[in-house]
């Protein structure tokens, strides 16, 4: 969603926040805007709507050589996208960038009558309240930025400077990531660390109720009730390479493409094949904790969802004793779930942002209930809230559609399993055959994807004009289809929806008909011979039938069918959902959309 960039230093602010809203361009938006001041306080503000190509051309004519300023990248919430709606917003001398939502903002702009609102956001609102305190000198500019913050019910992430003052930038959060980029006589801000790469390696993140001064060479953190902070500086291991397309057309393809390589980081030092067991050094949780465990509530939203799912279909195969509900964060907020104290609670998040799922863990927490991250984003929200947790270690996932994580959450959660089940005492023979295959997974993994990209590719042509899909599974196979079906909706904007096999009767074989096609996923094993049943009452109705399968022998008159050639079974679903990944990458290259940053989406879910 939003993204924010800040610099003060000795270089070109513009050029820093000009290619850091560019790094964020990932995360979404529809406006985009930055403001930077001279030495004497005289201020450029350009403001756009749409790509950051418009305001580059707002730049041209306006190039400066301030060395202070800060920018912003806006994804609509209050009021349209617009020109007049872009970040930074003015309030007096003070110029204010925003992540977040300001939920008590009507109550508080009827306070501020001296006022007078340009623009329909709830962010103006902030920008004019810190003013009412920073105006008249009543409060140096970071305790007036304090005064306001105490009276704010919602979530942030603020930049703000001042004409006054133009040789500092104060920044605050609550619920919205700032990072605090340290640098050689230059200090920069921004809301994702992936905007610093390759200026500065050192970081602080800050934690929620924390607010920065700062200047090039300083960095004076408090809390809001003006405690001071010892910062504790991170180093930020993500390199250029990992946030560039590196020879791709896009992110998407990229990102599909290296699960070999992102895999093999998840699994890296924690399974043994020799012994056949696993070992996960991160969640933390002694033998006897592990033992006690009887119920696994797993969280996430979207993709993490899924993964989730699929994940707990094989937690439950080889630990007999578990019972393990997976959970929409969105949901599971609001609904009045007991939570039996013999749980464990994974909140799974490749960002380790998105708000509803942050608002589960806080929940759970507040229950007692021990709590480990399934996260790709190291220093997020999620991963430092969490009481211990593993990191899937895929490296930065830029395209909003998420496949390479999937496919990492879903083994990091099943190790996860397998330690639970060592601890119980299953016997090694039952583990085995997963351990052996998690091992073999990355190997199978890339065999999977150059041995399937151009037939796949042949197929979405000709499926691309089609509007609606339908994506079918039973077991593990049906979290796999769900999965695919959200992937296809997000990027190619095909209606596209999963269902279990077994509920075909019982509703969607309604919907056969010429204006759809059909996804079937038929990896081997005990239902297959049920579910080839339920491919055939769907070529009954003339349905156009696309197979995916590990079955050699499968030789139904279908449409299309995708052979996968493997010796893996039990993670047969995982090979059929790159299948789906590349199917809807090329689907939506085939129509022409913008694969990497669909219409209406963000990469990282921060609001509500
Ligand atoms: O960062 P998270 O894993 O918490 O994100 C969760 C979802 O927003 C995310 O998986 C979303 O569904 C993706 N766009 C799916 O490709």
């Amino acid at each position: 969603m939003c993204g924010i960039v800040g610099y003060v230093g000795n270089k070109k602010a513009q050029s820093f926040l000009i290619s850091g809203l560019k790094r964020l361009e990932y995360r979404g938006y529809d406006s985009a805007g930055i403001v930077t001041l001279d030495e004497s306080g005289a201020a450029t503000l350009l403001r756009a709507k749409g790509k950051i190509a418009n305001l580059e051309e707002k730049l041209a004519k306006n190039a400066k050589t301030d060395k202070i300023g800060i920018g912003h990248t806006r994804w609509a919430t209050h009021g349209e996208p617009s020109e007049k709606n872009a970040h930074p917003h003015q309030a007096g001398n003070i110029y204010l960038v925003h992540n977040g939502i300001i939920e008590n903002y009507k109550e508080l702009k009827e306070s501020l009558k001296d006022h007078r609102f340009k623009s329909e956001t709830d962010t103006e609102v902030l920008a004019a309240l810190i003013n009412s305190f920073y105006k008249d000198g009543k409060y140096p500019l970071a305790n007036a930025v304090v005064q306001a913050l105490k009276l704010v019910q919602g979530t942030y992430g603020i930049a703000v400077v001042s004409r006054k003052n133009p040789d500092e930038i104060v920044v605050a959060r609550s619920g919205s990531p700032l990072v605090v980029g340290v640098g050689h006589d230059e200090t920069l801000i921004a809301s994702d660390a992936s905007a610093l790469v390759g200026h500065t390696k050192r970081a602080i993140y800050l934690n929620d109720g924390e607010v920065a001064l700062v200047t090039k060479n300083s960095i004076e953190i408090r809390t809001l009730n003006s405690e001071p902070v010892s910062a504790k500086v991170e180093e930020i291991e993500t390199n250029l390479a990992a946030i560039q397309k590196g020879g791709y057309e896009h992110f998407l393809l990229k990102e599909i493409m290296e699960q070999p390589k992102s895999l093999a980081e998840t699994l890296r030092g924690r399974i043994n094949t020799k012994t056949s067991t696993v070992h996960l050094g991160g969640p933390g949780l002694s033998e006897a904790e592990l033992r006690k465990i009887k119920h696994l509530v797993i969280v996430g939203c979207g993709t993490a969802y899924h993964a989730g799912l699929l994940a707990g279909y094989y937690i439950e195969q080889f630990t007999p004793e578990i019972t393990v509900e997976t959970v929409i964060a969105s949901e599971y907020r609001y609904r009045s779930a007991y939570i039996p104290k013999d749980s464990v609670a994974l909140i799974v998040s490749q960002s380790g942002e998105t708000a509803d799922t942050l608002a589960c863990l806080r929940e759970i927490k507040k229950q007692g209930i021990k709590t480990i991250g399934i996260v790709n984003a190291i220093g997020s929200t999620i991963a430092r809230e969490v009481d211990g947790g593993t990191y899937v270690h895929v490296g930065p996932e830029i395209s909003v559609a998420s496949t390479k994580a999937f496919t990492s959450q879903v083994i990091a959660m099943t190790m996860f399993g397998i330690t639970i089940a060592q601890a119980k005492g299953v016997k090694s023979g039952v583990l085995k055959p997963y351990i052996e295959e998690i091992a073999k997974l990355p190997k199978e993994v890339e065999n999977v994807l150059s041995s399937t990209n151009e037939q796949i590719k042949t197929i979405a042509k000709k499926y691309a004009k089609y509007e609606h899909a339908i994506y079918l599974g039973r077991d593990t196979a049906y979290p796999a289809s769900m999965e695919g079906a959200l992937k296809l909706k997000e990027i190619s904007y095909i209606d596209a929806n999963a269902y279990a096999f077994g509920e075909l009767k019982h509703g969607p074989l309604a919907l056969v008909d010429d204006r759809f096609f059909e996804v079937a996923f038929l990896p081997k094993g005990t239902l297959f011979d049920k579910a080839i049943s339920n491919v055939q009452e769907v070529l009954a109705r003339g349905g156009h039938v696309i197979v995916v399968t590990n079955e050699k022998k499968f030789d139904m008159p279908v449409e299309n069918v995708v052979k996968i050639t493997t010796s893996i079974e039990l993670f047969a679903p995982i090979l059929m959902n790159l299948v789906s990944q590349l199917f809807a990458y090329y689907m939506t290259t085939a129509r022409g959309l913008n694969v990497d940053q669909p219409r209406n989406l963000a990469k990282s879910v921060t609001v509500e």
